[in-house]
């Protein structure tokens, strides 16, 4: 199938129609098409491995199509090389950014492009003015001569931005752009996006998120398994339209949560502080219970959490597992007192590339697996089977890499790996970032069984839907503190955004 020109307002700056790429053991792409028009957004959306960073490497010149056609302005051409996309006016923000810790902030701007001076040497002094006013033009306060190491995930974006920016570009590409993006980042990752948009540029846009694809998309077009399901104008659909096209079937029910008895108190953190972070934390948490951690981006949630995981230490305050005052001073230590804790940035300390998925999972709890010293691979092999079924991953096989893996499909493996470790006590930052919408109630349902057997689950999340979906209780923090607790009908959006905000009259 084909996308619908005759619904198209004007001529598509880039037209793809007909491609296909396999791998080996799938067909990632199988004869898509997609069409971007100038000072247009067009949000491309799909289920974790439809695709969409797969088309999104082809239209850069990372990856060769089998078979179709690429035109630019009604020209047909070629994309050999990275370069060649560049020059051609194609640029992008990837889901994983290639960038250069080593380099400066300027170098990663210009990688491929800087400027040049007299006997072709790159005019460092040119480059840095040139990098400090494209930075200036997207609000990024850095430093150019900066080494890229030195900044935080959100900034480096900012450099991925920036680079995009500082080729001429008729097309620009972001792919899950938000989701490492704070709530003050993500509004003006907005406005940048009008920018372009009123700059005439064509915009290529990939989110999970509904609500910010409503917000921003002039157009849409769905991918499924590798394939084009249509495409059409934003202002003609709706989100249920748009999620039965992606997943083939209604999704209905996305919070599973089961009944499941709340036992007896398994966690007790009492006094927790640290000199900046987050100040007198204290809460119980029972078997079979989940905790729900809501409050705006800076609230000190992950922070919290990963003092309970020994990643960082509290100044003062305890914690107690089953009555028993535990000193963390490693993950080691919190994992042996049965706590694990899956961060929000899975990718960069989850997966562990070029080993297959089934070794990533069970990869801490080999001492589960392997008995009398040596590793039993069937048992290892069925173990990780399970664990990435319940998960709804998509995979052509459990030997293959986990870096071939679509970034959705990685994070689904992440997750498996802890659960696999069979803690007492799971903690959860924003489990479903990056999960389609269909695997989200996959992963909701399978968080919720364990609960059932008894498993003690803290779950932080900026999702109001999921945090009360989800959560037997919620506690809010805001600015380094536990703002609010709220149970049963007190859980509203209205109290959870009240108390996560410090605006008065919310009901504790
Ligand atoms: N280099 C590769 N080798 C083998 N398989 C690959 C490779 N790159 C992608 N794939 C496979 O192609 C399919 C499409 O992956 P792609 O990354 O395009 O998905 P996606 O739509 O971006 O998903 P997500 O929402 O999870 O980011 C997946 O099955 C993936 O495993
Ligand atoms: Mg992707």
């Amino acid at each position: 199938m084909q996308a619908d020109t005759s619904a198209a307002g004007g001529t598509p700056v880039l037209r793809l129609s007909g491609i296909t790429k396999s791998f080996p053991g799938v067909r990632a792409l199988n004869g898509v098409g997609l069409e971007l028009f100038p000072g247009q957004v067009t949000a491309l959306i799909g289920e974790n491995g439809a695709g969409k960073s797969t088309i999104v490497k082809i239209l850069t010149g990372i990856y060769q199509p089998d078979e179709g056609v690429i035109q630019v302005n009604g020209r047909e051409t070629r994309f050999p090389t990275a370069q060649a996309a560049g020059e051609a006016g194609v640029t992008a923000i990837h889901q994983e950014t290639v960038l250069f810790d080593e380099l400066t902030v300027a170098e990663n701007i210009f990688i491929g492009h800087a400027p040049r001076g007299r006997f072709g040497l790159i005019d460092t002094r040119r480059m840095e003015n040139e990098a400090r006013r494209l930075l200036a033009s997207i609000g990024a306060d850095l430093d150019p001569r900066q080494r890229l190491r030195e900044l935080g995930i959100a900034s480096k974006h900012l450099v991925a931005i920036a680079r995009a920016l500082s080729i001429d570009a008729q097309v620009v590409i972001m792919d899950e752009p938000t989701a490492a993006l704070s709530h003050k980042e993500i509004h003006e990752l907005y406005e940048l996006v009008e920018k372009l948009k009123a700059q005439g540029k064509a915009i290529l846009f990939i989110s999970h998120k509904f609500d910010e694809i409503f917000r921003i998309a002039d157009r849409w077009t769905v991918f499924r398994d590798g394939q084009y399901v249509g495409a059409g104008l934003m202002s003609e659909v709706d989100e249920a339209r748009l999620v039965q096209l992606m997943v083939g079937r209604e999704v209905d029910q996305i919070y599973p949560k089961r009944h499941a008895e709340i036992g007896a108190p398994v966690l007790t953190v009492a006094g927790y502080s640290h000199p900046t972070e987050f100040d007198d934390i204290g809460f119980t948490l029972h078997r079979g219970e989940i905790l729900g951690f809501y409050g705006l981006v800076g609230a000190g949630r992950s922070e919290v959490m990963q003092a309970l995981f020994g990643i960082t230490r509290p100044s003062k305050g305890a914690c107690r597992v089953d009555g028993q005052v535990m000193v963390l001073r490693s993950t080691a230590e919190a994992v042996n007192a049965g706590i694990v804790y899956v961060p929000e940035d899975r990718g960069r300390q989850g997966a562990v590339k070029g080993l297959p998925i089934f070794q990533n999972v069970t990869l801490p709890s080999l001492n589960r697996t392997s008995r009398s010293g040596f590793l039993r691979l069937a048992e290892e092999f069925a173990m990780a089977r399970d664990y990435t079924q319940r998960l709804d991953l998509r995979a052509a096989s459990l030997d293959q890499d986990i870096g071939l893996l679509s970034g959705g499909n990685q994070q689904k493996v992440v997750i498996a790996k802890w659960l696999a470790t069979k803690p007492r006590i799971i903690i959860l930052d924003e489990p479903t970032k990056g999960i389609d919408i269909g695997s989200k109630a996959a992963v909701h349902d399978f968080m919720s069984e364990l609960a059932a057997e008894g498993l003690a689950v803290i779950m932080v999340s900026s999702e109001i839907p999921e945090v009360l979906g989800m959560s037997d209780r919620v506690i809010v923090m805001r600015e380094g503190r536990i703002a609010a607790e709220f149970t049963g009908d007190q859980m509203t959006p209205e109290n959870l955004v009240r108390a996560a905000a410090g605006i008065e009259g919310a009901a504790a």
